[in-house]
């Protein structure tokens, strides 16, 4: 499936009726015969190719594939399944008592404690290795060099209190006006620093599925304004379970001998606690008293990004615990 999208698209988007023909049918096929989508490395790279349309575009692509009618239609039939799959398995909830902010906010607060999953941020901090750091932040990159995008989607979608809580978070991760302390920025240096490959996607071939579906679930939630509750409790869920982690992944750092490279992850622990507050309150609470109706979007989307970020860890950690390498082509992180 993503052969056949990478071919296509290498073509003029006036291409040929039968080739976007056999692209609709090969995705149609990929989808009847996978176990399961959410853990597919074909369909997810074919996802991720189709969200990068909308974000700094593919080399060698022309852009004008971004709003090509048959294309949106085989990206729409497989973001269904994708979508039905995660609503199926991801637990959600009970609504809060009152849907006004400090309530909403609350129940973010109790989601993120009550997620039980190991973390990596632990393990990173005492036990990993030169090899699985990096390992880590190759895992990491495919978001974080494009760190705070597909939130900002939400940004036209949103009005009043929710929007200006949006928009402060983002302007901190946009470095303020200035551009070497964007966060992606910030990542990036890391990785140089660690002598790894700093260009966005360029370890996108390495990484498993889940690592790229914890990444298009963001872009499925940013690029469809149904979904901007999703966005918002995705990205509330994120914050409110930033700060602490990120203090033991600069832990690891420093264990390491790389307390040079930390910035990165300093910057979250002190950003963070502040962002989960407007995150929470000002953003989800926000939007859920503005539009009461979204409050269900708001815990699914919380609870798709933690069930997620579990499911990453889970692979990580499986992975590292029986001496593997978590990458899918293992040869290129040896330290
Ligand atoms: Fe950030
Ligand atoms: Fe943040």
């Amino acid at each position: 499936m993503s052969t056949e999208l990478l071919t296509a698209l290498v073509a003029s988007p006036d291409s040929s009726p039968e080739q976007l023909y056999r692209l609709h049918e090969a995705a149609l096929e990929a989808l009847r015969s996978t176990p399961d989508v959410v853990r597919d490395d074909d369909l997810q790279l074919t996802l991720f190719c189709l969200n990068a349309l909308h974000y700094d575009g593919l080399d060698g692509v022309d852009d004008a594939w971004e709003w090509h009618t048959e294309l949106g239609a085989v990206k729409a039939r497989i973001e269904q399944d994708f979508e039905s799959a995660l609503r199926d398995r991801v637990p959600v909830p009970d609504r809060p008592a009152r849907l006004t902010a400090q309530p909403v906010a609350a129940a973010l607060f109790d989601l993120a404690a009550s997620d039980t999953s190991p973390g990596l941020s632990r393990y990173i901090s005492s036990k990993a290795t030169e090899a699985q750091l990096r390992e880590f932040l190759i895992q990491r990159s495919v978001y974080q060099l494009r760190e705070a995008d597909p939130h900002t989607f939400a940004i036209p979608r949103l009005n009043g209190r929710a929007k200006a809580a949006l928009v402060e978070i983002q302007g901190d991760e946009y470095g303020g006006g200035r551009p070497e302390r964007m966060h992606s920025e910030l990542f990036a240096a890391t990785m140089r620093g660690l002598g790894l490959d700093d260009r966005y996607g360029g370890y996108v071939p390495q990484v498993p599925a889940i690592t790229l579906a914890s990444v298009n679930v963001m872009s499925l939630f940013g690029l469809h304004r149904r979904l901007r509750g999703a966005i918002v409790g995705h990205l509330a869920a994120f914050e409110i379970t930033s700060s602490v982690p990120n203090r033991f992944y600069g832990n690891g750092l420093r264990r390491l001998g790389h307390g040079e490279l930390t910035e990165y992850f300093d910057e979250h622990v002190e950003a963070d606690a502040v962002h989960e507050q407007i995150a929470a309150r000002d953003l989800a609470g926000g939007l859920v008293e503005a539009e009461p109706d979204l409050i269900d979007d708001v815990l699914f989307g919380a609870s798709a990004g933690l069930a997620m970020d579990g499911w990453v860890t889970e692979h990580v950690l499986a992975a590292w615990v029986e001496g593997r390498s978590s990458l899918t082509a293992a040869t290129m992180v040896a330290a």
